[in-house]
C-alpha cells in the first residue's frame, strides 16, 4: 500500500504530504483500515522505566506535534508513541518552506521551529484518544521565552502533561530554537535537571503517579560532554535518555539539492553519528538508566545496530517517510531475532 502511495505523496510539497498522511491515517483508523496499511506485529514486551512496552520500536517526536493522530499512528503497530514537542503557548514556528526531502540520501532537513498549538490543545487531544499504550509527551520552550527563563516553560509543560503522559521527554536539543542547545552545557543542565526532578517529586505526591522523565540530547556533542551529561543524568536520577535529535552536520549531503538548507538533518546520513553517541552514553551510564536510540534507522539492521550499541528501545521518524509502516515490523523482527 505504501509503495503505491509514496510516489504521489512525494509529488506534493513535504508539509502538505505530512498533513495529508496524518489526516489519512485518522480516517483509515476510524474505518478500522490501518491493518491493511501495516502488518500485524508480534508482541515482544520490554519493561523499561517501570513501563511495559509491547515492542521496542516507537515513533519519534515531531511527527505528531499536537497529539492529533495518536490512534491512527498507534494502529500501525508502534510499541510506543511520542508526541510533541509542545510548548506552553501556541506558536507558528519558522516561515515556510521549512521542511525538505533529500530522497537520494534517505534524509530530511527541517527547521520547523516547534510549530504547535500549545500544551492545552495537546492535552485536549490526548483526552480524546482511545489508545491505552505507552504515550511519551515531549516538552520544549516557546521561541519568545528568553533562554534564561527556559526552565519556567519546561515546568509549565511538565505540570500540565504530567498526569496524561506515560513518560515525559525534555527536549533541549532541537537546533531550530535559538540558543536551546545551550541548555546542554553543564551548569545550565545541572540547574534544569535539579528543578525538574524536584517538581517530579511534588507531582508524584499530587497525582499519586510516578511519570518518568527522559532527556533528549543532540548528536553534535564531543565525547567529553556526553560523559558529563551521563554523570548529570545519574546524579539527578533522571529516568532515561533519548539519543539523538537531528544533526547540524551536512556530511554526505552537501552536494545534494537542499543539502545546504539550514536546520536539522535526519535520516540515513546521521545514523553513525547517533549510534556513536549511544555507544558513548552506554559506556558512561553502566546500565544505570536506559537509552532510547534514534537517528537514521532505515532498516531492521539499523535498529539492531542501536540495540547493540546499548539502546533498550528505538524510535523512528525519517525511516517512516522513506520506508513506510513496514519498517516497524522489520525493526521489531530484527530485534526479536537478534
Ligand atoms: C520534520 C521533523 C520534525 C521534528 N520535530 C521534532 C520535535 O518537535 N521534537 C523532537 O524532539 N524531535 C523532533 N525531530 C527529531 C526526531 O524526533 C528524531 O530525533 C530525528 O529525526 C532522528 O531520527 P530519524 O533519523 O529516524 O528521523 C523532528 C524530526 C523531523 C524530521
Amino acid at each position: 500500500m505504501f509503495s503505491l502511495l509514496r510516489p504521489a505523496l512525494f509529488q506534493l510539497d513535504p508539509e502538505t504530504a505530512h498533513h495529508l498522511t496524518l489526516r489519512g491515517l485518522n480516517v483509515a483508523h476510524s474505518f478500522c483500515l490501518n491493518g491493511i496499511i501495516a502488518p500485524r506485529i508480534t508482541d515482544d514486551p520490554r519493561v523499561i522505566m517501570g513501563l511495559t512496552f509491547p515492542n521496542p520500536v516507537g515513533l519519534a517526536a515531531g511527527l505528531d506535534k499536537n497529539g492529533e493522530c495518536v490512534d491512527g499512528l498507534a494502529a500501525l503497530g508502534f510499541g510506543f508513541i511520542e508526541i510533541g514537542t509542545v510548548t506552553p503557548l501556541p506558536q507558528a514556528g519558522n516561515p515556510k518552506p521549512r521542511l525538505f526531502r533529500l530522497p537520494q540520501a534517505n534524509a530530511i532537513i527541517n527547521r520547523m521551529g516547534f510549530n504547535n498549538d500549545g500544551v492545552d490543545a495537546l492535552i485536549a487531544n490526548v483526552k480524546r484518544v482511545q489508545y491505552r499504550g505507552i504515550l511519551g509527551i515531549n516538552i520544549g520552550k516557546n521561541a519568545a521565552t528568553p533562554i534564561e527563563n527556559a526552565a519556567d516553560d519546561y515546568l509549565i509543560c511538565l505540570r500540565k502533561v504530567y498526569p496524561h503522559a506515560s513518560y515525559i521527554t525534555v527536549n533541549i536539543s532541537s537546533p531550530n530554537t535559538k540558543n536551546l542547545r545551550q541548555l546542554q552545557d553543564h551548569d545550565a543542565l545541572n540547574g534544569l535537571l535539579k528543578l525538574l526532578k524536584a517538581e517530579q517529586q511534588k507531582l508524584t505526591d499530587k497525582h499519586g503517579k510516578y511519570t518518568p522523565i527522559v532527556l533528549k540530547i543532540a548528536p553534535d556533542i564531543e565525547t567529553e560532554q556526553v560523559v558529563q551529561t551521563a554523570q548529570l543524568l545519574k546524579q539527578h536520577c533522571i529516568d532515561g535518555v533519548i539519543a539523538t535529535n537531528t544533526t547540524l552536520s551536512r556530511e554526505g549531503v552537501e552536494h545534494l539539492p537542499h543539502g545546504s538548507e539550514a536546520g536539522g538533518l535526519s535520516g540515513a546520513p546521521m545514523r553513525e553519528k547517533s549510534t556513536t553517541v549511544i555507544r558513548q552514553l552506554a559506556a558512561a551510564l553502566h546500565g544505570e538508566l536506559p537509552i532510547i536510540g534514534v537517528g537514521g534507522i532505515l532498516s531492521g539492521m539499523d535498529a539492531l545496530e542501536k540495540i547493540h550499541a546499548g539502546a533498550a528501545l528505538v524510535q523512528i521518524y525519517s525511516g517512516l517517510v522513506y520506508r513506510g509502516p513496514a519498517l516497524i515490523a522489520e525493526c521489531c523482527a530484527a530485534i526479536r531475532n537478534k
